[in-house]
């Protein structure tokens, strides 16, 4: 079963960017624990990240294409991108999971932050636990394909 673990636009510059919220731990860090949580729950994880909205656009229609379930950080997408929410949903729509993933609480943040676009067609959402967010979406996908 293959997932991917796709993040959104400054979220490469992890372990360097507001460290106090995001944590000290980089994507190349994501990267190499994603495929080590994955091998742990029988699931093919790959890693990527953009600060482009169209490669994460592209990159959801190849999910779909592909029949990967989805763990999305869409980072500040979150908060507007109708684009991201449309492609999003067309993973769901084709019966796939998409799990949205927050490292931060957006909910206890700026009230910018307190609205996504895309949970309403997420199959659930994970969010204020840092990297340990990526892991319990990953755990989570595995529970439900299991059911
Ligand atoms: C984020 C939260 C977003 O509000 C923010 O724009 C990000 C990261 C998070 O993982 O906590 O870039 O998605």
């Amino acid at each position: 079963t293959q997932v991917l673990i796709l993040n959104g636009p400054n979220l490469g510059r992890l372990g360097v960017r507001e460290p106090e919220i995001y944590g000290h731990a980089s994507m190349a860090d994501l990267e190499r624990e994603g495929a080590r949580w994955g091998d742990d729950l029988g699931l093919s994880v790959g890693v990527c990240q953009t600060d482009d909205e169209s490669t994460l656009v592209g990159w959801l229609h190849e999910a779909v294409d592909a029949r990967a379930h989805v763990v999305l950080n869409p980072a500040a997408f979150t908060h507007y991108s109708y684009a991201l929410r449309d492609a999003a949903a067309q993973v769901t729509s084709a019966g796939l999971l998409l799990v949205e993933v927050h490292l931060s609480n957006p909910a206890s943040r700026e009230s910018f932050r307190h609205y996504s676009v895309v949970a309403g067609i997420a199959t659930g959402t994970v969010a204020g636990f840092g990297f340990d967010s990526y892991r319990l979406a990953l755990s989570a996908i595995a529970t439900k394909l299991s059911d």
